[in-house]
């Protein structure tokens, strides 16, 4: 499967931006200010694809901002000043394309049909690809995105945070009519790893290997002084994992809609969970505002997967 990677990198989307390059033909990866602001994820992804070795993917810088409104810096708390406190990773040898993510997603999708989009970041790149190109929603073969929640938040009570970032952004992606797949909080929070699940990463031995368990255990310290919590959620390599092993997951499909206007809400993922529905016979939502949720996944399973890719890096 092709496809391009939109994230804002992040200790979770490292490991995203790992899975993908090893699981897919990785056509480009954009990036969008979130974690840390643009300029930050922008050099840090090329950074993770240096370490990699992998300076052929492209990488592309996108919006510094959401629609409406300032970046928030909520992203410092548990991914540091950088966007990737806790480990040096290699220098850039090169730059960015000329290209701005919005014109190098919609270029890449609409060039090479069957490309599938991953999100990990606010959706301010894919929304605006939306309202540039209105055949994008529809020309993305599926759209997997790290955001929202079914129940509790993490930034507020209700909101999660690539959603709350740009809510606006989310709500235009929701109602897109796009082949939606969510992983929300509700989801990733099974995947959390605890000091030993980094450990037996540390091991599989490969130098991306002990960069990624550095960085992994700076998260969960970063994230359990916030929390209370020792085992610290691997959110973005499960919007990756849906689309490159969907049988650790499972999905229902319901209406879901992004609150942009609640004085206490703002930013939450409104998921119907009266009425989950089965999907259009193509597999696609059977209308705009359904989504699939994905809601259990193999725990597990999924850090084998992450240790594999790690086995299969420099
Ligand atoms: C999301 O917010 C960011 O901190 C993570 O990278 C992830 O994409 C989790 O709410
Ligand atoms: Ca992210």
């Amino acid at each position: 499967m092709k496809v391009v990677l939109d994230c804002d990198p992040g200790h979770d989307d490292m490991v995203a931006i790992i899975l993908a390059a090893t699981h897919f033909e990785l056509l480009g990866v954009t990036t969008v200010g979130g974690n840390a602001p643009l300029w930050r994820v922008t050099e840090n992804a090329l950074r993770i694809l240096e370490l990699l070795g992998r300076q052929d993917i492209p990488v592309a810088a996108g919006a510094a901002g959401p629609l409406m409104g300032v970046l928030p810096r909520e992203g410092e708390r548990v991914h540091g000043v950088s966007g990737l406190d806790g480990a040096e990773l290699p220098r850039p040898t090169r730059s960015v394309v000329r290209e701005h993510a919005v014109t190098f997603l919609i270029e890449t999708v609409m060039r090479n049909p069957g490309t599938a989009v991953i999100a990990t970041g606010p959706l301010t790149n894919i929304a605006l690809a939306m309202r540039l190109e209105p055949r994008f929603a529809r020309s993305v073969a599926r759209l997997s995105i790290m955001g929202g929640s079914v129940t509790q938040g993490n930034v507020t009570p209700v909101a999660e945070f690539n959603a709350w970032a740009d809510p606006e952004a989310a709500q235009i992606v929701f109602s897109s009519g796009a082949r939606l797949t969510m992983c929300g909080l509700d989801l990733t929070r099974q995947a959390a790893m605890g000091p030993e699940e980094i450990a037996r990463l540390r091991a599989v031995g490969t130098r991306t290997a002990g960069v990624t368990a550095d960085l992994l255990e700076y998260y969960r310290e970063a994230s359990e002084r916030l929390t209370g919590s020792r085992a610290v959620p691997l959110h973005d390599p499960c919007a990756v994992a849906a689309l490159a092993a969907p049988e650790l997951f499972e999905f229902r499909f319901a209406e879901a809609a992004v609150e942009t206007r609640g004085a206490h809400t703002r930013g939450m993922t409104v998921v119907d969970q009266r009425h989950w529905e089965a999907p259009g016979a193509d597999g696609r939502p059977s209308r705009p505002g359904l989504v699939r949720v994905a809601t259990k996944v193999d725990a597990a399973r999924l850090f084998d997967l992450v240790a594999e890719a790690l086995a299969a890096c420099p």
